[in-house]
């Protein structure tokens, strides 16, 4: 199976989207986009899986990302934006994949392992919420997906669609499937402001591409430093130091960044100078995205609008994998 680069990448629809999402998978999407055929979705069948009981902040959701999306720059006539629940071939797919994959090798996903614990599922795990690396495997393949830039933490899902790929292919004679290729960001992981490993929404660390100038500044104004570093005279930490972090990542002027963490070394550098520096920064990245969001959200229907063009070239190709699907698995019936 000849199997050309293709994008596929997506986001649950919980929520806007944070630098964390940037650093970690947005800015590669925006690169892409001119390189590559790429789709990307709107997850919102996979949200419901852990939000079933709040659709209602789903479908808010998704209207959100979209704008996140089209506010950094993704160009919908580059790139293609889809709803994932508006393909309903995926959730076909996903249950002929179920047969392929054991519920022990469901449990032993470590991601899945790890939200169980955080969401305290324990043994009452929805059928559903354990299946969904099932259902992103579909997600990747329906379009024959080869290239999935995302955050480290779905490693253990391409590894999952992988398997899936070569069971299929093996089990039905068929060399119909794609495998595909995980693209993790060069640029470090942001930690949240709290310093914490991750930025994450649920954990209250998260800057928004959406946040406001002063929102953005309460957040630096807050960030986690180095707890030692009591008076501007005390020599400070800078491993470990959340703005400094974010600095190294935002600022464009490498060669100030080195002197400042030198002198805050040596001691004399105050952090809330520092923070004012950070925040400067963050409102100058932050402010073209903010526009040009606010420009779009003016206009809902016609962001919809770009969602369902999206959607329909979407599904063109998902219809044609599924025809392919259902030859090799002989219930083509007409
Ligand atoms: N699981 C991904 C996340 O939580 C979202 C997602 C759903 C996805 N389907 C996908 C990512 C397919 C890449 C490819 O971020």
């Amino acid at each position: 199976m000849a199997c050309p680069d293709v994008v596929l990448t997506g986001d649950r629809p919980t929520g806007p989207l944070h630098l964390g999402h940037y650093v970690g998978s947005l800015v590669s999407r925006i690169e892409l986009q001119e390189k590559y055929k790429q789709f990307i979705m709107i997850a919102d069948v996979q949200a419901l899986t852990d939000n079933f009981k709040d659709p209602q902040k789903v479908r808010d959701n998704v209207l959100q990302v979209a704008l996140d999306y089209l506010a950094i720059g993704i160009d919908p006539n580059k790139s293609t934006i889809f709803i994932q629940s508006m393909i309903p071939e995926i959730a076909e797919l996903t249950i002929f994949y179920l047969n392929l994959v054991s519920v022990n090798r469901l449990r032993r996903n470590p991601t899945v392992k790890t939200e169980i614990k955080q969401k305290g599922y324990g043994e009452n795990v929805t059928a559903g919420f354990l299946v969904y690396p099932v259902s992103q495997a579909a997600d990747i393949t329906i379009i024959k997906g080869t290239l999935v830039p995302v955050g480290e933490d779905q490693l253990p899902m391409i590894e999952q669609t992988n398997e899936i790929v070569r069971t299929f292919n093996r089990t039905y004679g068929a060399d119909i499937l794609c495998p595909a290729k995980a693209i993790i960001s060069k640029a470090s992981r942001l930690p949240g402001t709290d310093g914490k490993s991750k930025m994450g929404k649920s954990l209250g660390n998260a800057i928004y591409l959406s946040d406001s100038g002063d929102e953005v500044s309460k957040k630096v104004m807050s960030m986690y430093t180095d707890p030692d570093h009591i008076r501007v005279e005390d020599p400070g930490k800078v491993e470990g130091n959340t703005v400094f972090t974010y600095l190294y990542i935002f600022d464009p002027n490498k060669e100030e960044v080195a002197q400042l963490k030198e002198r805050y070394q040596r001691g004399g550098l105050g952090d809330v100078k520092l923070k004012k520096r950070l925040i400067t920064i963050l409102n100058d990245f932050l402010e073209p995205i903010r526009i040009k969001r606010a420009q779009l959200a003016k206009d809902p229907a016609h962001v919809m609008d770009i969602l369902f063009k999206g959607t329909e070239k979407t599904r063109a190709v998902a219809q044609k994998t599924m025809q392919d699907v259902r030859k090799v698995m002989k219930i083509d019936y007409r």
